[in-house]
């Protein structure tokens, strides 16, 4: 067994390595949580909203391909009326350039409002089907439901973007705290939808995190390789918990043309935005995104603006490729060779270091 400075998430999870391959909804699938898993790390499934039978599927799949920990991640929505009115003539109206210069046709004339998920049937679905560790996103469901889960036996996480988050987060009765830093690729885990603007980095994230809960603590945002692994570590971190660094594998369903981007990636190619999905989120820049992003006018909420937004994406107008600011360390390899090649990094950083100061 590895000599890892920190063994309360690996006790916790029983892993080898605390590693977390990040859920991805899109990118992440059962093939590529089942080989993480299997070299030792948690691999984990991004199934944002989708429907109970979906998840169902996928936590048979997984099962199919590994008898280790993994992890499914759920976001969570307090849900939203739609937008009606003036408003929603305003945000069509804001819209309407965009469409005429895709070609496209009408901005769509109604806007579905956000349902609550987590769904009670989502639930049961979880507490029958038990899988190892549930992470939300988002946020955390109400007390009641995290204490069921538990009682079932799921390990629970979530994310904190910051201090007062993972406090939050903590007397929710999480069993581990994501800290997400502002370099990180993907969906902003704030708790309530935040601007775009703002936000706290790594460096100074997880250890003010570490001082303020008792739980472990898993750092993610900009880390792709052992030395990131290490850095983190000694900020005190029990683990971490990597998306980009696992978008080049061949076992994810990275997009060719999110491939494409990434192998030529710089750490100034994204920006954080909440013009796509109605949630800040650090996307690749397009045209779109620096002329609609902070723009003063009411839009529908997560996850129906995709409505609105998608038919941009699709004819390149707008795009939504999600990764992080260190997406240039990133390697392509398959994903145990990936996770094996982490580990023997930052242990071997590790150990530099402490050679070094003695
Ligand atoms: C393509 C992509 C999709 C993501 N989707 C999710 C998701 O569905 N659920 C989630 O909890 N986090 C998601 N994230 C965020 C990750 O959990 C994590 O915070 C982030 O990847 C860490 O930063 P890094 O990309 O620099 O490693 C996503 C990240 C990326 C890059």
């Amino acid at each position: 067994m590895p000599n890892w400075p920190d063994t309360r998430l690996v006790d916790l999870l029983g892993l080898r390595h605390p590693i977390i391959q990040a859920p991805m909804a899109g990118a992440s699938n059962p093939s590529l949580a089942a080989a993480v898993s299997n070299a030792g790390g948690l691999g984990s499934e991004g199934l944002g909203e989708a429907t109970p039978q979906r998840v169902a599927e996928a936590i048979e799949a997984i099962r199919a391909r590994t008898n280790a920990a993994f992890n499914i991640n759920l976001f969570v929505n307090p849900g939203a009326p739609p937008l009606v009115g003036h408003k929603l003539r305003a945000w069509r109206d804001a819209l309407m350039p965009h469409y005429r210069a895709a070609g496209l046709g009408d901005v769509p004339a109604a806007d579905r409002g956000a349902p609550v998920t987590p769904s009670a049937e989502m639930i049961e679905v979880l507490l029958q089907l038990r899988p190892p560790v549930v992470s939300f996103h988002f946020g955390l469901p109400e007390a009641a439901i995290v204490a069921r889960l538990k009682a079932a036996g799921t390990i629970i996480i979530s994310t904190a973007t910051t201090v007062a988050e993972a406090i939050a987060l903590e007397a929710g009765g999480v069993d581990g705290i994501i800290a997400q830093g502002w370099e990180a690729g993907g969906h902003r885990g704030s708790h309530r939808p935040t601007k775009p603007g703002d936000g706290v980095g790594a460096l100074a994230l997880v250890p003010q995190v570490v001082d303020a809960v008792r739980v472990p603590v898993i750092a993610a945002g900009g880390i792709c390789d052992g030395r990131g692994i290490a850095a983190a570590m000694a900020l005190g971190a029990a683990g971490v918990q990597l998306g980009t660094a696992f978008l080049r594998c061949p076992e994810a369903s990275t997009e060719p043309a999110h491939r494409a981007l990434l192998e030529t990636a710089t750490e100034i190619d994204t920006m954080v935005t909440d013009a796509i999905s109605g949630r800040a989120a650090r996307a690749v820049r397009s045209a779109f995104t620096e002329a609609m992003t902070g723009r003063d006018v009411a839009k529908p909420a997560f996850p129906a603006l995709y409505d609105f937004t998608w038919p941009l994406v699709e004819t390149g107008e707008a795009s939504f490729h999600l990764y992080g600011q260190a997406a240039p360390l990133a390697r392509t390899l398959p994903a145990a060779e990936l996770v094996e090649t982490l580990a023997q990094e930052a242990l071997e950083r590790m150990g530099a270091l402490s050679g070094r100061r003695g």
